[in-house]
């Protein structure tokens, strides 16, 4: 089998993975701390916060605090989700490097996440990723319910394509393929992925676990060519309007299935675990990943 030689993996933890805390708010000082431990373990893209409505997603509030004080490790991309100007003019005003817009391939997702339909998505980007490109910013765009949401139930294929293409042709990096509730198959990820024909450089694959797919799903991307992952440590978090969905796959998981793979990826699992220890201990959670549970009982 022909693997990617090297892959990418985005953390996306503290950002998916704190937002859809609805226990005790972290301080900006603990969200400054987790994001200086997993720079140290040699992930070299990090999603970091979001400047959002804090009426929306209160656990991402002061995003532009937690920029200001962390460390800013060479070579590490820092990002945050944008949805509006307003979002890009803080971003701009902090000089972050890096922004993610979101939008979504079902119309009812899109409403109840950010207000608005796909179309006005696409008209509030319009309005900054130009100045973005414009000042060399990177920009990433996210396209969320790649396989059904949590509202409209089964999403086309053809439809996910249509907007990852607008998103390109508005000037994105990147597109990362988001299964917000954690439901697809790797027939899905195929079906998906024999449609989208975008340079793989562009694509990265965003796999919720809800129901324990995400190591296939991220398998079978890997026989067909992606080399960008996200993940979040300890499989935190979850999105605020879908109930009931999991956090991403696990990045500890990742890191042991591309191990096995002999794929190369930049992360002291070691380190990793540390970040992780640290966010369960603040949170008072069990890690959601299986391989940090194993290691961390001692099962070699
Ligand atoms: P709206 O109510 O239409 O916005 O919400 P508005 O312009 O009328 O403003 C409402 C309030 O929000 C105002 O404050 C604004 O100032 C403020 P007030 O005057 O009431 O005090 N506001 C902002 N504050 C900070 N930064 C901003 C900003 N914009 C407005 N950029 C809006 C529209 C998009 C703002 C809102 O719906 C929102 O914030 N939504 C965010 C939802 C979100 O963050 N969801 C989770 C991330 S997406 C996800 O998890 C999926 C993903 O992981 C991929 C996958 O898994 O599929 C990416
Ligand atoms: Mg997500």
């Amino acid at each position: 089998m022909l693997w990617p030689k090297q892959v990418k993996i985005v953390e996306v933890g503290p950002r998916d993975g704190l937002q859809a805390e609805r226990g005790a708010m972290l301080s900006v000082a603990a969200r400054v701390k987790l994001i200086d431990l997993l720079s140290e373990s040699g992930l070299q893209s990090l999603e970091a916060g979001s400047f959002v409505s804090s009426k929306s997603i209160p656990a991402m509030a002061n995003s532009e605090d937690v920029f200001d004080k962390i460390q800013k490790k060479p070579g590490v991309d820092y990002a945050f989700l944008v949805p509006n100007f307003k979002g890009f003019e803080i971003a701009q005003h902090h000089g972050i490097k890096s922004i993610s817009v979101f939008t979504a391939a079902s119309e009812a997702f899109c409403q109840r996440n950010t207000k608005c339909s796909i179309q006005e998505s696409f008209e509030r980007f319009s309005e900054f990723i130009p100045l973005a490109k414009a000042q060399g910013m990177r920009v990433r765009g996210y396209v969320s319910c790649i396989f059904r949401c949590p509202y409209e139930g089964y999403i086309q294929p053809q439809k996910v394509v249509q907007v990852a293409e607008t998103l390109l042709d508005m000037g994105c990096d990147e597109i990362a393929f988001g299964d917000t509730i954690g439901v697809g198959t790797p027939q899905d990820v195929i079906a998906l992925l024999e449609r989208a024909t975008f340079p793989k450089e562009k694509m990265a694959m965003h796999f919720h676990d809800t129901y324990g797919m995400a190591i296939a799903n991220i398998t079978v991307s890997l026989e067909k060519g992606i080399h960008i992952f996200d993940a979040s440590l300890s499989g935190l978090g979850g999105c605020p309007y879908a109930e009931g969905a999991s956090g991403n796959v696990a990045t500890e998981d990742v890191i042991y299935l591309l191990n096995g793979l002999g794929v190369d990826h930049g992360v002291n699992m070691n380190k990793l675990m540390e970040a992780s220890a640290y966010i369960d201990g603040l949170l008072s959670r069990k890690s959601g990943s299986k391989v940090a549970l194993a290691l961390q009982g001692g099962c070699v």
